[in-house]
């Protein structure tokens, strides 16, 4: 199988290139940055490619691409998030286009304004999104089940394990004298997604032959203080998540549009947020297991 990998120097994209060397593919890696370091990309060729600019020249011969590259920020500059998400992402379905496109995407493109409950892949996209992240990866959804070759389109939740760039570091940004400030109660149910799994998800849906969208996480959705705490120690940090209702941070949020606990932060952490992966498990043949910390390698 010869495979081209998008985002390959990101943390879902790095996985997804370890992986698909170790099942012995042929990987050609992607990132925007200049050079990067083979064993991060289990020894793949390394191209640099910046998505937003242009569709490339010369692209290699491939059966499919996991395009993993985005601007995966929530108070990023929109300008800079549409050309990536969505510009990004019709540059890359041009260049490769008689081959199966495996699309990441993520569960930001359900509603917001709603609790996400076992969430079915048709119940997304919707018409409102609180910032352009969700907007514009609602848009390369759209984009890539229109044009795309029998494409596929994950939607992982918050994922976690080696290498994360996102989640964790972001909980870790926001600890301030051991507390970390929550919204919400810490009751409610989270889907987490084990970046092992979805490179493994990634990688059955390349090999086909099942197109369409499919929801990933791991195996039963979590509490979320469950999932907080466990996140930060295996981290080896020590910090008790402190939680303030939404109803409070509400109007703060309100002025600090991309401040620490912006609406999408709060959308994100105070209701409910779970997936339905039967489709996932149905038709693609995923096995996910339970959520572990430390993450399972
Ligand atoms: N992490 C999560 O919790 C999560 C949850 C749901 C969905 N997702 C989705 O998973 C995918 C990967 O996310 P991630 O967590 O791996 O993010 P990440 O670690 O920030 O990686 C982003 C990748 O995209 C590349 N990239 C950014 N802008 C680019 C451009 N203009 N041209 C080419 N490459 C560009 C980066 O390359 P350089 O580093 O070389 O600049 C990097 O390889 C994204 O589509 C994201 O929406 C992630």
């Amino acid at each position: 199988m010869r495979l081209a990998v998008t985002g390959a120097t990101g943390f879902v994209g790095g996985a997804v290139c370890r992986a698909a060397t170790a099942a012995g593919w042929a990987v050609t890696a992607f990132g925007r940055r200049a050079t990067a370091d083979g064993r991060d990309l289990g020894g793949a060729a390394y191209r640099s490619w910046d998505i937003g600019a242009a569709k490339l020249a010369d692209p290699p011969e491939v059966d499919a691409v996991v395009h993993c590259a985005a601007s995966a920020t929530d108070t990023g500059v929109a300008a800079e998030v549409w050309r990536t998400n969505l510009l990004g992402t019709h540059h890359v379905l041009v260049s490769f286009p008689d081959c199966r496109i495996v699309h990441v995407s993520s569960a930001s493109v359900y509603d917001p304004f709603r609790p996400t409950v076992r969430a079915k892949e048709h119940e997304a996209p919707v018409s409102r999104y609180l910032n352009a992240y969700a907007a514009a990866k609602a848009a390369a959804e759209r984009l890539v089940l229109a044009v795309g070759d029998h494409p596929v389109v994950l939607r992982p939740h918050a994922v976690y394990g080696t290498g994360d760039t996102t989640l964790l570091p972001r909980l870790l940004e926001n600890v301030r004298a051991g507390r970390l400030l929550v919204p919400g109660n810490g009751r409610v149910l989270v889907s987490m997604t084990a970046v092992t799994a979805l490179a493994r998800a990634c990688l059955l849906a390349a090999a086909g032959p099942a197109a369409g969208v499919f929801n990933i996480a791991d195996s039963e959705p979590v509490p979320i203080d469950w999932a907080l705490r466990g996140l930060l120690a295996s981290a080896g940090v020590s910090v008790r998540p402190a939680y303030v209702p939404a109803a409070l941070l509400a109007p703060v949020a309100r002025v600090f549009p991309k401040g620490r606990l912006n609406r999408y932060v709060i959308s994100q952490f105070a209701v409910e947020r779970t997936l339905d992966i039967t489709a996932a498990v149905d038709r693609l043949g995923y096995r996910p297991g339970p959520t572990v910390f430390p993450a399972r390698s």
